[in-house]
């Protein structure tokens, strides 16, 4: 008999059933909850509550328009709440937004079991995992995660089949998640967007004082933000300003030391001289970059000439490849081709000293920086002081800090992009898309989703007046937009609330 060929994936019960869940067509709309926008075309009257009461779910219709997109009026804000379930919202934006969102950054459940403000707790008892999905399979013996993760990879695969959906061809994705369900994430990304596109596993010192009440093992430190792209290959490197990201995270980059010197194109730092430091390109492997750089310090013409020609130009100064100590080798290579010198010696600085020349390649990009895959700055603490400034202390136990939303829009982001989040929180995206754009000039749009699920009656946000986790996204993002149009009346600091219609609606 042969044997079955084996596949390679991630499998769980319930897989079937989650998949047809994301091909569902939506069974509702999207209304206007004009009370609750802000800002022009938006119908509202003032916006907000203003006193942190919430109103339960946004109730109240407009009568419903079903676009999204918040941008059917030409002066009117870009940005948009939504309030309800985002497998729904997801199904929805696929038809109204396939291709539109540059950036995608969730912040979902991550399954820890604990006792939040929204339920973060998808692990199933022996019984109900048997009345849902029959039997374990006798392959999955009582620790092999089944009961603890099914579920939330069920919850988590349309809704990130959804994403793939909405997400631009050269959009990136963020998923912030710890190591509960980092493993089970990745292979879902893996599976759904393409392993090649599982572009890095950012880690995020959330708080190195360590968490003293871990139950064994060590004190965790960290997180993840895992990156995913629609297309590796057509996303661009995560550069940022080298300054912004030593002020926020020093002890990951070192100030920039480079003096910034200026010609007549601009500014620009030296960091490199012309030459291949590493001494395997030379004449042998790469014979075409070996040859004589000829400098006239007068009228700044350049020149190249072979090797071995030693023939002398009047009033130029010449510059031999740099020596090779390597066995029976004399040269190393030049990084730049003949051509290239020649026709872009504007960006090249040439260090005449009495015969001899220096060469040296000129970057113009003078504050510019690859993001790092390590993030150490911005703490759990910093995201509960930025709710604090707004008067929210204590309201939501989660939120991400601003500046480390800021990062990862500022490198994956720009011009008028739409970032989404649909699993908004406390809405601190919208925030830091408020402040980034406030920052670079940029007109970034965000769209957030969040469900109206009901707060705890004994928290803090139960206190304060509010019924939902939704109604403290919106009052969130409100106070933030009014700080942030304060001093920067030129950002798009409206926004548009809707929701789900109900059946009978
Ligand atoms: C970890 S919190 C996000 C925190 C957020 N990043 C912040 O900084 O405040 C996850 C959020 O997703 C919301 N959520 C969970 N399931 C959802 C669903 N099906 N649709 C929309 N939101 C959902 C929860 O209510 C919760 O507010």
């Amino acid at each position: 008999m042969t044997e079955a060929p084996e596949r390679y994936g991630l499998m769980w019960p319930g897989k079937r059933a989650a998949a047809r869940s994301a091909q569902a067509r939506a069974s509702t709309r999207l209304i206007d909850v004009p009370e609750l926008s802000v800002g022009p075309g938006t119908s509202d009257s003032g916006g907000g509550t203003g006193d942190g009461a919430g109103d339960s779910d946004g109730a109240g219709d407009s009568g419903g328009t079903g676009n999204s997109s918040g941008t059917s009026e030409s002066n009117s804000t870009g940005n948009t709440i939504i309030v309800g379930d985002n497998l729904e919202v997801l199904r929805l934006l696929r038809d109204t937004h396939a291709g539109a969102v540059k950036l995608i950054y969730i912040d979902p459940p991550y399954n820890t079991r604990s006792d939040f403000v929204y339920n973060d707790d998808f692990s199933i008892g022996v019984r109900e995992f048997r009345d849902r999905h029959g039997p374990h399979d006798p392959r999955d013996g009582p620790d092999s995660g089944a009961r603890l993760h099914a579920d939330w990879l069920s919850m988590m695969y349309p809704r990130l089949i959804l994403a793939r959906e909405v997400l631009a061809s050269d959009g990136v994705g963020f998923v912030s998640i710890d190591g509960n369900e980092v493993a089970q994430l990745k292979l879902m990304l893996a599976e759904v967007f393409g392993a090649r596109n599982v572009v890095a596993t950012i880690v995020w010192v959330s708080n190195l004082k360590g968490r003293q009440i871990s139950i064994g093992g060590p004190a965790g430190t960290h997180e993840y933000i895992v990156c995913f792209a629609r297309d590796a290959e057509a996303i661009a490197r995560f550069r940022g300003s080298g300054s912004e990201f030593h002020e926020r995270m020093p002890a990951v980059y070192r100030r920039p030391g480079y003096r910034v010197k200026h010609d007549e194109h601009g500014p620009y730092v030296t960091k490199n001289e012309l030459y291949n430091t590493n001494s395997r390109f030379n004449e042998r492997t790469a014979p075409t970059l070996v040859y004589r750089i000829h400098f006239n310090p007068t009228t700044g013409e350049v020149r190249v000439s072979d090797v071995d020609d030693d023939t002398e130009f009047p009033g130029f100064v010449t510059a031999l490849p740099h020596p090779n100590h390597r066995d029976g080798l004399r040269w190393h290579a030049w990084r730049w081709s003949r051509a290239k010198v020649l026709a872009d010696s504007d960006d090249l600085e040439f260090e005449v000293s009495g015969a001899s020349l220096r060469i040296r390649t000129k970057v113009r990009d003078v504050d510019g920086m690859t993001l790092k895959d390590v993030i150490l700055g911005p703490t759990t603490a910093e995201g509960q002081a930025d709710l604090d400034a707004l008067g929210m202390r204590h309201l939501f136990e989660t939120p991400k800090p601003v500046s480390l939303l800021r990062t990862l829009i500022a490198v994956a982001s720009d011009d008028d992009d739409l970032v989404l989040d649909f699993f908004a929180g406390s809405g601190s995206t919208a925030q830091a898309v408020l402040e980034q754009n406030a920052a670079d000039g940029a007109r970034r749009r965000f769209m957030l989703v969040q469900l109206p699920e009901p707060v705890s009656p004994r928290s803090d946000a139960a206190r304060a007046g509010f019924e939902t986790v939704a109604a403290l996204t919106v009052e969130r993002v409100r106070r933030a937009a009014e700080r942030v149009g304060q001093n920067h009346p030129t950002v798009d600091c409206g926004f548009r609330v809707q929701r789900l219609a109900t059946a009978s609606e």
